[in-house]
């Protein structure tokens, strides 16, 4: 936890109202042990999204749709989003989630494809860009999405603190000290990106926010 255990109670107190579908995904993810958004996250993916006006979004780690949910949820009626995972059964759950909140296949595309393949295949530009896949993946990903986002678009990244274990720089058991240097590294170069305007929140398990300029 990143956030006091108050504000961690005020948060979940205050968030908007019951929304069956995310629970029981929520539910979902928990039970198979599938790491998924919290909702503070999303909310806040959600929002970034609408304020941005994007139309455009693309995903990196689908999971079973909880992110792509807030984000497409965000999507005016003509906007569209590709999300990619790499496991089957997981791109299918998703893929259900989201038709039974009425978003059109059409519009949401989620591609049974590795990240690092399909998104030199993409044609830009895009608004926005939520990159959740394999965190010493992440310098892959970002390469590959800067070309792709407008000026002004924005790219979010998600566990960019690992459970706070980044900012202690040791392990938790969970994290482990490979994967927080690399993750030290990557905020680093992310925050000193010369085509990015970026910082660091601690939402979630830490949100890096970067704008192309
Ligand atoms: C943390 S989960 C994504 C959670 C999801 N974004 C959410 O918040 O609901 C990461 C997912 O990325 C997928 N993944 C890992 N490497 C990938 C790659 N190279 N391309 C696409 N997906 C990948 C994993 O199978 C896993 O389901």
């Amino acid at each position: 936890m990143i956030v006091t255990p108050a504000v961690r109670e005020y948060l979940d107190a205050t968030r908007s109202p019951a929304d069956p579908l995310l629970a029981e995904m929520q539910a979902h993810g928990a039970r198979e042990r599938i790491p998924i958004l919290d909702a503070q996250s999303g909310a806040l993916l959600h929002v970034l999204a609408r304020a941005i006006g994007a139309r455009r979004v693309v995903e990196v780690g689908t999971a079973i749709g909880v992110s792509t949910l807030h984000l497409a949820r965000a999507l005016p009626p003509d906007g569209e989003l590709v999300s990619f995972e790499i496991d089957p059964a997981r791109r299918d759950a998703a893929q259900r989630y989201l038709e039974r909140d009425g978003l059109e296949a059409a519009r949401i595309d989620l591609r049974l494809q590795d990240a690092r393949a399909g998104l030199a295949e993409l044609a830009g530009p895009f608004d926005l860009a939520f990159l959740d896949g394999v965190k010493a993946e992440y310098e892959n990903y970002l390469r590959l999405v800067v070309p792709l986002l407008r000026p002004g678009g924005l790219v979010a990244v998600d566990n960019v603190l690992m459970s706070g274990t980044v900012a202690e720089n040791r392990s938790d058991g969970h994290w482990s000290d490979e994967q927080i240097a690399t993750a030290r590294a990557f905020n680093e170069r992310l925050l000193a990106h010369p085509e990015l305007v970026a910082t660091i929140t601690p939402v979630g398990d830490g949100i890096a926010l970067a704008a192309k300029r």
